[in-house]
Protein backbone atom coordinates (compact mmCIF):
# COMPACT_ATOMS: atom_id res chain seq x y z
CA UNK A 1 0.00 0.00 0.00
CA UNK A 2 1.16 3.55 -0.79
CA UNK A 3 2.59 5.33 2.12
CA UNK A 4 0.62 8.50 3.15
CA UNK A 5 2.27 12.11 2.42
CA UNK A 6 4.14 13.96 4.86
CA UNK A 7 3.62 17.43 4.53
CA UNK A 8 5.77 20.22 6.17
CA UNK A 9 4.65 23.21 6.20
CA UNK A 10 6.32 26.57 6.99
CA UNK A 11 4.69 29.29 8.17
CA UNK A 12 2.07 27.80 9.76
CA UNK A 13 1.25 29.75 12.72
CA UNK A 14 0.83 32.70 10.57
CA UNK A 15 -2.19 33.21 8.80
CA UNK A 16 -2.44 31.37 5.63
CA UNK A 17 -0.29 29.00 6.51
CA UNK A 18 -2.49 28.19 9.68
CA UNK A 19 -5.89 28.16 7.16
CA UNK A 20 -3.64 25.65 5.05
CA UNK A 21 -2.97 23.32 8.30
CA UNK A 22 -6.81 23.02 8.96
CA UNK A 23 -7.43 22.96 5.43
CA UNK A 24 -4.53 19.77 4.99
CA UNK A 25 -6.11 18.46 8.29
CA UNK A 26 -9.91 18.50 6.54
CA UNK A 27 -9.15 17.50 3.10
CA UNK A 28 -6.64 14.74 3.67
CA UNK A 29 -6.46 13.53 7.60
CA UNK A 30 -4.45 10.80 6.51
CA UNK A 31 -1.31 12.52 6.00
CA UNK A 32 1.16 13.74 8.54
CA UNK A 33 1.72 17.93 8.75
CA UNK A 34 5.37 19.11 10.04
CA UNK A 35 4.47 22.69 10.59
CA UNK A 36 7.60 24.64 10.87
CA UNK A 37 6.96 28.04 12.55
CA UNK A 38 10.23 30.70 14.21
CA UNK A 39 7.00 32.49 16.40
CA UNK A 40 7.37 36.33 15.64
CA UNK A 41 5.33 39.12 16.01
CA UNK A 42 2.93 37.46 13.58
CA UNK A 43 2.86 33.54 14.69
CA UNK A 44 0.62 32.76 16.96
CA UNK A 45 0.74 28.60 19.03
CA UNK A 46 -3.21 29.50 20.25
CA UNK A 47 -3.91 29.72 16.29
CA UNK A 48 -2.71 26.14 16.51
CA UNK A 49 -4.66 25.03 19.51
CA UNK A 50 -6.99 22.97 17.32
CA UNK A 51 -3.92 21.07 15.20
CA UNK A 52 -2.00 20.29 18.07
CA UNK A 53 -4.90 17.68 19.39
CA UNK A 54 -4.44 15.83 16.67
CA UNK A 55 -1.90 12.85 15.91
CA UNK A 56 -1.09 13.69 12.53
CA UNK A 57 0.29 16.65 13.49
CA UNK A 58 3.99 18.19 14.73
CA UNK A 59 5.31 21.81 15.39
CA UNK A 60 9.01 22.68 15.41
CA UNK A 61 9.66 25.61 16.68
CA UNK A 62 12.28 26.67 14.36
CA UNK A 63 13.61 29.69 12.52
CA UNK A 64 14.05 28.69 8.23
CA UNK A 65 17.18 30.28 8.64
CA UNK A 66 18.91 28.28 11.12
CA UNK A 67 20.14 25.47 8.47
CA UNK A 68 21.26 22.87 10.99
CA UNK A 69 17.68 22.99 12.81
CA UNK A 70 16.06 22.65 9.53
CA UNK A 71 18.26 20.07 8.29
CA UNK A 72 17.86 17.97 11.65
CA UNK A 73 13.75 18.34 10.94
CA UNK A 74 14.09 17.12 7.44
CA UNK A 75 16.36 13.78 8.80
CA UNK A 76 13.66 13.42 11.38
CA UNK A 77 10.77 13.98 9.41
CA UNK A 78 11.34 13.03 5.95
CA UNK A 79 8.74 15.19 3.88
CA UNK A 80 7.12 14.40 0.60
CA UNK A 81 6.32 17.71 -0.09
CA UNK A 82 7.02 21.36 1.02
CA UNK A 83 5.48 24.39 1.42
CA UNK A 84 6.76 27.41 2.17
CA UNK A 85 4.52 30.22 3.63
CA UNK A 86 7.16 31.26 5.91
CA UNK A 87 7.58 35.08 5.29
CA UNK A 88 7.57 38.80 6.97
CA UNK A 89 4.47 39.51 4.85
CA UNK A 90 4.00 43.23 5.87
CA UNK A 91 4.58 45.93 3.60
CA UNK A 92 4.56 49.10 6.23
CA UNK A 93 7.23 47.04 8.41
CA UNK A 94 9.50 46.55 5.55
CA UNK A 95 9.80 50.02 5.03
CA UNK A 96 10.99 50.44 8.35
CA UNK A 97 12.78 47.49 8.75
CA UNK A 98 14.22 46.00 5.45
CA UNK A 99 16.93 43.41 6.91
CA UNK A 100 14.88 41.15 8.15
CA UNK A 101 12.72 40.54 4.92
CA UNK A 102 15.98 39.72 3.07
CA UNK A 103 16.45 37.49 5.92
CA UNK A 104 13.61 35.24 6.20
CA UNK A 105 12.34 35.84 2.68
CA UNK A 106 15.67 35.29 0.58
CA UNK A 107 17.65 33.37 2.67
CA UNK A 108 15.20 31.40 4.71
CA UNK A 109 14.00 30.20 1.37
CA UNK A 110 17.44 29.19 0.11
CA UNK A 111 17.81 26.85 2.97
CA UNK A 112 14.71 25.29 2.35
CA UNK A 113 15.72 24.53 -1.12
CA UNK A 114 18.93 23.40 0.13
CA UNK A 115 17.76 20.89 2.57
CA UNK A 116 14.82 19.98 0.19
CA UNK A 117 18.00 19.22 -1.94
CA UNK A 118 20.42 17.35 0.44
CA UNK A 119 17.15 15.15 1.64
CA UNK A 120 15.29 14.77 -1.46
CA UNK A 121 11.52 15.86 -2.10
CA UNK A 122 8.72 15.32 -4.55
CA UNK A 123 7.68 19.13 -4.73
CA UNK A 124 9.13 22.39 -3.17
CA UNK A 125 6.53 24.66 -3.37
CA UNK A 126 7.02 28.38 -3.06
CA UNK A 127 4.27 30.56 -1.60
CA UNK A 128 4.27 34.07 -3.01
CA UNK A 129 2.19 36.96 -4.28
CA UNK A 130 1.24 39.19 -6.68
CA UNK A 131 3.19 42.11 -5.56
CA UNK A 132 6.13 40.76 -7.49
CA UNK A 133 4.90 42.21 -10.57
CA UNK A 134 4.34 45.93 -8.97
CA UNK A 135 1.51 47.52 -10.01
CA UNK A 136 -1.27 48.85 -12.42
CA UNK A 137 -2.55 52.01 -13.35
CA UNK A 138 -6.11 52.84 -11.98
CA UNK A 139 -7.08 53.59 -15.85
CA UNK A 140 -6.23 51.21 -17.74
CA UNK A 141 -9.19 47.75 -16.20
CA UNK A 142 -8.16 46.19 -19.18
CA UNK A 143 -5.18 45.23 -17.47
CA UNK A 144 -4.07 42.33 -15.62
CA UNK A 145 -0.93 40.48 -14.14
CA UNK A 146 -0.30 36.95 -15.74
CA UNK A 147 2.16 35.07 -15.55
CA UNK A 148 4.42 36.55 -18.43
CA UNK A 149 4.12 40.11 -16.58
CA UNK A 150 7.70 41.28 -16.01
CA UNK A 151 8.63 41.10 -12.25
CA UNK A 152 9.09 45.14 -10.89
CA UNK A 153 8.72 45.39 -7.04
CA UNK A 154 7.86 48.14 -6.00
CA UNK A 155 8.94 47.75 -1.85
CA UNK A 156 11.55 46.04 0.23
CA UNK A 157 8.81 43.21 1.03
CA UNK A 158 8.05 42.53 -2.82
CA UNK A 159 11.49 42.98 -4.02
CA UNK A 160 12.70 40.12 -1.16
CA UNK A 161 9.49 37.84 -2.41
CA UNK A 162 10.56 38.26 -6.08
CA UNK A 163 14.32 37.38 -5.27
CA UNK A 164 12.69 34.27 -3.67
CA UNK A 165 10.85 33.45 -7.03
CA UNK A 166 13.95 34.03 -8.76
CA UNK A 167 15.97 31.94 -6.83
CA UNK A 168 13.40 28.88 -6.58
CA UNK A 169 12.63 29.12 -10.43
CA UNK A 170 16.86 28.83 -10.40
CA UNK A 171 16.95 26.22 -7.76
CA UNK A 172 14.50 24.29 -10.84
CA UNK A 173 16.63 24.75 -13.31
CA UNK A 174 20.71 24.29 -12.11
CA UNK A 175 19.52 21.56 -9.81
CA UNK A 176 16.07 20.06 -11.31
CA UNK A 177 14.83 20.70 -7.91
CA UNK A 178 10.94 19.98 -8.23
CA UNK A 179 9.95 23.28 -7.53
CA UNK A 180 6.21 25.65 -7.96
CA UNK A 181 5.41 28.62 -7.10
CA UNK A 182 2.02 30.28 -6.54
CA UNK A 183 1.72 34.13 -6.84
CA UNK A 184 -1.58 35.22 -5.02
CA UNK A 185 -3.56 38.05 -5.20
CA UNK A 186 -4.76 40.17 -1.01
CA UNK A 187 -6.13 37.26 1.03
CA UNK A 188 -9.14 37.85 4.00
CA UNK A 189 -10.64 35.55 6.45
CA UNK A 190 -9.85 34.23 9.99
CA UNK A 191 -6.42 34.68 12.25
CA UNK A 192 -5.40 37.62 9.62
CA UNK A 193 -2.96 39.59 11.78
CA UNK A 194 -5.01 43.12 13.05
CA UNK A 195 -1.78 44.71 11.34
CA UNK A 196 -3.43 44.31 7.57
CA UNK A 197 -6.30 46.48 6.56
CA UNK A 198 -9.16 44.22 7.10
CA UNK A 199 -8.38 43.24 10.12
CA UNK A 200 -7.29 46.11 11.66
CA UNK A 201 -10.38 47.89 10.31
CA UNK A 202 -12.90 45.43 11.69
CA UNK A 203 -11.26 45.46 15.34
CA UNK A 204 -10.88 48.92 15.29
CA UNK A 205 -14.47 49.26 14.30
CA UNK A 206 -15.28 46.88 17.38
CA UNK A 207 -13.52 49.45 19.73
CA UNK A 208 -14.51 52.86 18.40
CA UNK A 209 -10.98 53.54 17.52
CA UNK A 210 -10.06 55.93 14.09
CA UNK A 211 -9.75 53.94 11.02
CA UNK A 212 -6.61 54.96 8.76
CA UNK A 213 -6.91 54.84 5.48
CA UNK A 214 -3.96 55.56 3.36
CA UNK A 215 -4.03 58.34 0.99
CA UNK A 216 -7.55 58.99 -0.58
CA UNK A 217 -8.20 55.22 -0.14
CA UNK A 218 -8.48 54.56 -4.06
CA UNK A 219 -5.41 51.69 -4.44
CA UNK A 220 -7.13 48.85 -5.47
CA UNK A 221 -6.30 45.13 -4.20
CA UNK A 222 -7.77 41.66 -5.79
CA UNK A 223 -9.28 40.26 -2.55
CA UNK A 224 -9.32 36.24 -1.95
CA UNK A 225 -10.93 34.28 0.53
CA UNK A 226 -8.01 32.47 2.08
CA UNK A 227 -9.66 29.16 1.83
CA UNK A 228 -9.68 29.47 -1.98
CA UNK A 229 -6.30 30.37 -1.67
CA UNK A 230 -5.36 27.19 0.04
CA UNK A 231 -7.50 24.49 -2.29
CA UNK A 232 -5.26 26.32 -4.87
CA UNK A 233 -2.07 25.74 -3.43
CA UNK A 234 -3.20 21.89 -2.66
CA UNK A 235 -4.00 21.77 -6.10
CA UNK A 236 -0.58 22.88 -7.61
CA UNK A 237 1.51 20.98 -4.89
CA UNK A 238 -0.26 17.75 -6.03
CA UNK A 239 -0.76 18.49 -9.82
CA UNK A 240 0.63 21.68 -11.11
CA UNK A 241 3.45 21.69 -13.39
CA UNK A 242 7.32 21.49 -11.86
CA UNK A 243 9.24 24.32 -12.89
CA UNK A 244 5.81 26.73 -13.44
CA UNK A 245 4.23 29.66 -11.51
CA UNK A 246 0.47 29.84 -10.99
CA UNK A 247 -1.24 33.10 -10.63
CA UNK A 248 -4.25 33.06 -7.92
CA UNK A 249 -6.87 35.67 -7.59
CA UNK A 250 -10.73 36.09 -8.08
CA UNK A 251 -11.33 38.61 -9.98
CA UNK A 252 -12.49 40.73 -6.71
CA UNK A 253 -11.52 43.71 -7.25
CA UNK A 254 -12.08 46.76 -4.32
CA UNK A 255 -11.06 50.54 -3.56
CA UNK A 256 -9.84 50.67 -0.16
CA UNK A 257 -12.13 53.01 0.78
CA UNK A 258 -14.92 50.97 -0.36
CA UNK A 259 -14.05 47.80 1.86
CA UNK A 260 -13.09 50.24 5.22
CA UNK A 261 -17.26 51.78 4.40
CA UNK A 262 -18.29 47.99 3.93
CA UNK A 263 -16.96 47.07 7.08
CA UNK A 264 -18.41 50.31 9.07
CA UNK A 265 -21.83 49.70 7.43
CA UNK A 266 -21.64 45.58 9.00
CA UNK A 267 -20.97 46.44 12.05
CA UNK A 268 -23.52 49.75 12.38
CA UNK A 269 -20.34 52.39 12.72
CA UNK A 270 -19.88 55.98 11.38
CA UNK A 271 -17.90 57.09 8.68
CA UNK A 272 -16.46 59.90 10.84
CA UNK A 273 -14.28 57.09 11.95
CA UNK A 274 -12.25 57.02 9.15
CA UNK A 275 -9.43 59.32 8.97
CA UNK A 276 -7.33 59.61 6.12
CA UNK A 277 -3.73 59.30 6.81
CA UNK A 278 -0.29 60.14 5.23
CA UNK A 279 0.41 57.60 2.30
CA UNK A 280 2.23 54.81 2.21
CA UNK A 281 5.54 55.64 0.41
CA UNK A 282 6.11 53.66 -2.91
CA UNK A 283 2.21 53.24 -2.41
CA UNK A 284 1.00 50.52 -5.43
CA UNK A 285 -2.03 51.54 -7.15
CA UNK A 286 -3.88 48.55 -8.68
CA UNK A 287 -3.25 44.66 -7.62
CA UNK A 288 -5.63 42.34 -10.56
CA UNK A 289 -4.62 38.51 -11.39
CA UNK A 290 -5.30 37.06 -14.36
CA UNK A 291 -5.96 33.34 -12.76
CA UNK A 292 -6.45 31.78 -16.61
CA UNK A 293 -3.43 29.24 -16.10
CA UNK A 294 -4.59 27.88 -13.29
CA UNK A 295 -8.30 27.74 -14.13
CA UNK A 296 -7.51 26.03 -17.26
CA UNK A 297 -4.65 23.36 -16.37
CA UNK A 298 -6.11 22.73 -12.67
CA UNK A 299 -9.83 24.03 -12.86
CA UNK A 300 -9.45 25.53 -10.18
CA UNK A 301 -11.97 29.03 -9.43
CA UNK A 302 -12.61 30.72 -6.48
CA UNK A 303 -15.77 29.27 -4.61
CA UNK A 304 -16.29 32.01 -1.73
CA UNK A 305 -18.27 35.37 -2.94
CA UNK A 306 -16.57 38.28 -1.28
CA UNK A 307 -20.29 39.30 0.45
CA UNK A 308 -19.87 35.83 1.94
CA UNK A 309 -16.51 35.89 2.76
CA UNK A 310 -15.95 39.23 4.19
CA UNK A 311 -19.75 38.52 6.26
CA UNK A 312 -18.29 35.17 7.50
CA UNK A 313 -14.84 36.87 8.26
CA UNK A 314 -16.23 39.51 10.50
CA UNK A 315 -18.67 37.26 12.43
CA UNK A 316 -15.34 35.00 12.48
CA UNK A 317 -13.61 38.35 14.50
CA UNK A 318 -16.81 38.93 16.82
CA UNK A 319 -16.84 35.31 17.93
CA UNK A 320 -13.23 35.30 18.36
CA UNK A 321 -12.40 38.47 20.14
CA UNK A 322 -9.98 36.85 22.67
CA UNK A 323 -7.85 35.91 19.72
CA UNK A 324 -7.36 39.33 18.45
CA UNK A 325 -7.66 40.82 21.61
CA UNK A 326 -4.78 39.16 23.37
CA UNK A 327 -2.89 40.52 20.27
CA UNK A 328 -3.56 44.26 20.11
CA UNK A 329 -2.64 44.60 23.96
CA UNK A 330 0.58 42.93 23.43
CA UNK A 331 3.68 44.27 21.82
CA UNK A 332 1.19 45.33 18.87
CA UNK A 333 0.48 48.65 20.83
CA UNK A 334 4.19 50.05 20.24
CA UNK A 335 3.86 49.09 16.55
CA UNK A 336 0.98 50.79 16.62
CA UNK A 337 2.05 53.94 18.06
CA UNK A 338 4.74 53.91 16.11
CA UNK A 339 3.58 53.28 13.33
CA UNK A 340 -0.09 55.26 13.03
CA UNK A 341 0.88 58.30 15.87
CA UNK A 342 1.84 61.14 13.80
CA UNK A 343 1.15 59.96 10.80
P1 LIG B 1 1.93 36.11 8.34
O1 LIG B 1 2.82 37.28 8.59
O2 LIG B 1 0.53 36.10 8.91
O3 LIG B 1 2.63 34.77 8.87
C1 LIG B 1 3.98 34.50 8.65
C2 LIG B 1 4.38 33.30 9.53
O4 LIG B 1 5.75 32.99 9.24
C3 LIG B 1 4.30 33.59 11.03
O5 LIG B 1 3.71 32.51 11.70
C4 LIG B 1 5.75 33.77 11.45
O6 LIG B 1 6.00 33.40 12.79
C5 LIG B 1 6.45 32.84 10.47
N1 LIG B 1 7.85 33.22 10.23
C6 LIG B 1 8.32 34.45 9.91
N2 LIG B 1 9.66 34.42 9.79
C7 LIG B 1 10.04 33.14 10.03
C8 LIG B 1 11.28 32.48 10.04
N3 LIG B 1 12.44 33.13 9.80
N4 LIG B 1 11.31 31.15 10.32
C9 LIG B 1 10.16 30.47 10.59
N5 LIG B 1 8.96 31.06 10.60
C10 LIG B 1 8.89 32.37 10.31
O7 LIG B 1 1.90 35.92 6.76
P2 LIG B 1 0.71 35.48 5.78
O8 LIG B 1 -0.11 36.65 5.46
O9 LIG B 1 0.09 34.26 6.33
O10 LIG B 1 1.56 35.13 4.47
C11 LIG B 1 2.09 33.81 4.29
C12 LIG B 1 2.81 33.75 2.98
O11 LIG B 1 1.90 34.05 1.92
C13 LIG B 1 3.95 34.75 2.84
O12 LIG B 1 5.01 34.11 2.17
C14 LIG B 1 3.37 35.88 2.01
O13 LIG B 1 4.37 36.51 1.26
C15 LIG B 1 2.41 35.12 1.11
N6 LIG B 1 1.23 35.86 0.65
C16 LIG B 1 0.41 36.51 1.52
C17 LIG B 1 -0.75 37.13 1.05
C18 LIG B 1 -1.69 37.85 1.98
O14 LIG B 1 -2.65 38.47 1.51
N7 LIG B 1 -1.52 37.78 3.30
C19 LIG B 1 -1.06 37.09 -0.31
C20 LIG B 1 -0.18 36.42 -1.20
C21 LIG B 1 0.94 35.79 -0.69
O1 LIG C 1 -1.22 41.29 -2.70
C1 LIG C 1 -0.74 40.33 -1.80
C2 LIG C 1 -0.18 41.02 -0.59
O2 LIG C 1 -1.29 41.52 0.16
C3 LIG C 1 0.67 40.10 0.27
O3 LIG C 1 1.81 39.71 -0.46
C4 LIG C 1 1.10 40.79 1.57
O4 LIG C 1 1.80 39.89 2.40
C5 LIG C 1 -0.14 41.26 2.29
O5 LIG C 1 0.22 41.96 3.48
C6 LIG C 1 -0.97 42.17 1.38
O6 LIG C 1 -0.27 43.42 1.11
P1 LIG C 1 -1.03 44.83 1.06
O7 LIG C 1 -0.03 45.89 1.31
O8 LIG C 1 -1.89 44.94 -0.13
O9 LIG C 1 -2.01 44.64 2.35
P2 LIG C 1 -2.40 45.62 3.56
O10 LIG C 1 -3.54 44.96 4.28
O11 LIG C 1 -1.22 46.06 4.34
O12 LIG C 1 -2.97 46.89 2.79
C7 LIG C 1 -4.07 46.77 1.90
C8 LIG C 1 -4.33 48.15 1.33
O13 LIG C 1 -4.86 48.99 2.38
C9 LIG C 1 -3.09 48.86 0.82
O14 LIG C 1 -3.43 49.62 -0.32
C10 LIG C 1 -2.68 49.79 1.97
C11 LIG C 1 -4.01 50.13 2.60
N1 LIG C 1 -4.00 50.36 4.07
C12 LIG C 1 -3.39 49.45 4.86
C13 LIG C 1 -3.34 49.62 6.23
C14 LIG C 1 -2.64 48.62 7.12
C15 LIG C 1 -4.64 51.46 4.60
O15 LIG C 1 -5.23 52.29 3.87
N2 LIG C 1 -4.62 51.64 5.95
C16 LIG C 1 -3.98 50.77 6.81
O16 LIG C 1 -3.96 51.02 8.05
Amino acid sequence: MKKSKTILVTGGAGFIGSNFVYYLLKTHPEEKIVCVDCLTYAGNLSTLKEALQNKNFVFYKTNICNRKGIYEIFEAEKPDIVVNFAAESHVDRSIETPEIFLQTNVLGTQVMMDACRTYGVERFHQVSTDEVYGDLPLDRPDLFFTEETPIRASSPYSASKASADLLAQAYYRTYNLPVTVSRCSNNYGPYHFPEKLIPLTIANCLNDRPLPVYGEGKNVRDWLYVEDHCRAIDLIIRKGRVGEVYNVGGHNEMRNIDIVKLICDYLGKPYSLIRHVADRKGHDMRYAIDPAKIHNELGWLPETKFADGIRKTIEWYLTNREWWETIISGEYRDYYEKMYKNR
